[in-house]
């Protein structure tokens, strides 16, 4: 199929719910993606997050080739050895805690305002903050602080109050006899990677504490090593009471998981909750194989390192434009706040082989492979810089 054919059969047959460049991608190894014309591209988003490990990482792929040549599918009502293999690990990093299973980040935080409403026994709302992002299903929707998604889908699903990012008072205001939970990103992605002051959340876990609110930390975005540290959260040196998980985590195939501190996970008891995909043989695989090579190929202290270099550059791009008025993130997760709006920019880039993303209008999104080399950094860099010149 030609391109242009191509383009057709998308306009004639697929619904048109996302904004798309004009590329065809056949091909991807690490951070680079060939497309339909052999051309390569330098990708410095990864899918949203997905991409922790570049692509196609060969453990990943022959993990998924083994299960798949054994054992694709068992549903949840028996078991397998890469699920237990996988629950165990995931706790192993995080805290003591049991998992559920499920197939996006959507469906973990669903699964956590589920859990939050069995907990509060009657207490139901759960406080999130403004230009916060918790995914496109109606609950999750109603979570999210960012009106220009819920327009036209209303009426939400209620118990959600939407409160000032980093405001402490505004949190403590919106808590009420029926508040069972407050939800939040350490690092609002979508929202333009505001990153979460560290007193702010550790008075949040003291007056969860204090108040018998459940903690709920959104990791869809940040886990998996992409931060600095394998989870978000462990920058700030609380626990969660719940964490939810996604993207990265599968290695590119479709993952969500609720993690549940270990007092209580047993709340959710046989028909509560299900999915029927959820945490199958193939993905638990491959999950396996992405913390394995985590952990194998140090990419935590490489996300440190690169992060640190990565930081540096923007900030030397910062001090040459006035264009830019902020650089935000942690780790592997940069975002570079202008006083415009970054559309163009980003196409310019596209155009000239790197794929980087805007969030929130004005934020350009930086998001490269934890394996990334300072090599790469370089080139995206350099055409960044030369992206900001020619503006
Ligand atoms: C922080 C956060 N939570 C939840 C989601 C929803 O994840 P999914 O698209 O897998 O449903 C996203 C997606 O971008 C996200 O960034």
């Amino acid at each position: 199929m030609k391109a242009q054919e191509l383009f057709q059969v998308y306009k004639n047959y697929i619904m048109p719910t996302y904004t798309k460049v004009p590329l065809i991608f056949v091909k991807g190894k690490g951070s680079k993606l060939w497309d339909i014309h052999n051309k390569v591209y330098l990708d410095f988003f990864c899918g949203w997050g997905v991409g922790n490990l570049g692509h196609c990482h060969p453990k990943v792929m022959q993990a998924v080739r083994d299960q798949i040549s054994k054992l694709i599918f068992i549903p949840n009502n028996f078991h397998h050895l890469p699920q237990a293999k996988l629950a165990k690990e995931i706790v192993n990093c995080s805290y003591p805690a049991k998992v559920f299973f499920c197939n996006s980040g959507a469906e973990a935080i669903e699964a956590a305002i589920k859990f939050s409403r069995k907990f509060g026994q009657g207490r139901y709302e759960i406080i999130t903050f403004e230009n916060s992002f918790h995914g496109r299903t109606l609950g999750a929707l109603a979570a999210t602080g960012q009106k220009k998604y819920q327009i036209g889908f209303e009426p939400l699903p209620e118990g959600f109050k939407n409160v000032k990012f980093n405001d402490l008072g505004e949190v403590k205001r919106a808590i009420t006899d029926k508040t069972v939970a407050i939800m939040l990103e350490l690092i609002q992605g979508e929202g333009g990677i505001n990153v979460a002051n560290k007193d702010f959340v550790l008075e949040l876990r003291k007056l969860c504490d204090e108040r018998d609110l459940l903690l709920i930390i959104d990791e869809v975005q940040t886990g998996i090593g992409r931060t600095g540290k394998t989870f978000c959260y462990q920058h700030y040196g609380i626990t969660p009471d719940i964490m939810t998980l996604a993207k990265a985590l599968g290695g590119g195939l479709p993952i969500g998981v609720m993690v549940v501190k270990k007092e209580i996970a047993d709340l959710l008891g046989p028909g509560m909750h299900a999915s029927t995909f959820g945490g199958g043989p193939v993905i638990c695989k491959a999950a396996l194989a992405v913390l394995k090579a985590i952990r194998k190929e140090k990419l935590i202290s490489n996300t440190q390192k690169m992060g640190e270099y990565l930081f540096l550059k923007l900030n030397v791009l910062k001090e040459k434009y006035g264009i830019i008025k902020e650089i935000r993130g942690l780790g592997l997760m940069a975002g570079v706040e202008l006083g415009v709006e970054g559309k163009a920019i980003v196409e310019k880039c596209i155009e000239k082989r790197l794929l980087i993303n805007c969030t929130h209008d004005k934020v350009l999104r930086l998001m490269p492979a934890l394996n990334t080399t300072k090599k790469e950094i370089d080139k995206a860099v350099g055409i960044l810089d030369s992206v900001l010149r020619d503006i």
